[in-house]
């Protein structure tokens, strides 16, 4: 338990595409607190091993729960949702909540049986996202679409870069041409590029993601564990959305502005995480 008058909740990413899923969790549990811990010095997980992924993941939330107890933890990242989440449920005592991509949600959705499904490049070719399909999507036709640039292009919203809508217009080629009327967004990072997406793809009607699902379990969970999630009588000003956001590497450029803009203005930020000390 986090031993806190409030909840608290870490949420955990690569990058600041977990942020998605924490502003799902702050709409849903506006009394809670959020530590939000982002391992950006080795974004992008994709790119990793796997056992540097486990290990990484292991050790900086156990550190940042030494540091923050916590209530419960939400592994906003799908690639370390896949890789990593039995080995954080060996070794940690509060709940571990993790992300899978909607696909059992779009399926229900679809009114033409076509699904796109986003994801990062690693996350594509795992063999779960193919049973995922085989059990829930298998009335529909479905186009996959790994690409790179997309987890970069929205950590560059941070910063105030804009979206290279070209770029994406032509990565996004095939669901245009499958007409896909759903696309299943399985990347955390993806709901931030929500605006371009759906500038690049108008036919889309239902875009969906993992953020409302988690979000409702965390409710759970937390009154399960007999943690007061009643917003009344809690004080804004003495309980920010995000009581502190931590980063491996380096304090993203403009990170506190985007934050704000997301409702989830941080108290306090941390870069260079654990640092020495
Ligand atoms: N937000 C992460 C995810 O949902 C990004 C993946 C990465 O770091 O490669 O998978």
């Amino acid at each position: 338990m986090s031993g806190s008058s409030v909840p608290r909740v870490l949420v955990f990413d690569s990058g600041i595409g977990g942020l998605s899923v924490a502003a799902c969790v702050h709409e849903r549990l506006p009394a809670a607190a959020m530590v939000y811990l982002a391992d950006n010095d080795a974004f992008p997980y994709g790119s990793q091993p796997e056992s540097v992924v486990i290990e990484r993941c292991c050790a900086l939330i156990a550190r940042a729960l030494e540091q923050y107890p916590c209530d419960a933890v939400v592994v906003a990242c799908n690639t370390a949702s896949t890789i990593a989440l039995p080995h954080l449920r060996a070794i940690i005592k509060v709940p571990v909540v993790g992300v899978v991509p909607a696909v059992k949600p779009a399926a229900a959705q679809t009114l033409n049986q076509r699904i796109g499904i986003l994801a990062t490049p690693a996350t594509v070719r795992r063999p779960y996202l193919d049973e995922l399909v085989r059990e829930f999507a298998s009335h529909c036709l479905v186009g996959r679409v790994g690409h790179p640039g997309l987890v970069q292009w929205a950590e560059g919203l941070a910063r105030g870069v804009a979206v290279p809508q070209a770029e994406l217009d032509s990565a996004l080629a095939s669901l245009r041409e499958a007409k896909v009327d759903t696309v299943v967004l399985g990347c955390t990072h993806y709901p931030l590029l929500l605006d371009s997406l759906k500038q690049s793809l108008p036919e889309v009607r239902f875009w969906v993601d993992s953020g409302d699902a988690i979000a409702r379990r965390v409710e759970w969970l937390l009154a399960q564990t007999g943690r007061s999630v009643d917003a009344q009588g809690q004080d804004d000003a003495m309980c920010p959305p995000v009581a502190v956001a931590i980063f491996s590497g380096e304090i993203p450029e403009g990170i506190t502005e985007f934050m704000a803009g997301l409702g989830l203005q941080p108290k306090e930020v941390t870069g260079s995480w654990p640092g020495d000390s």
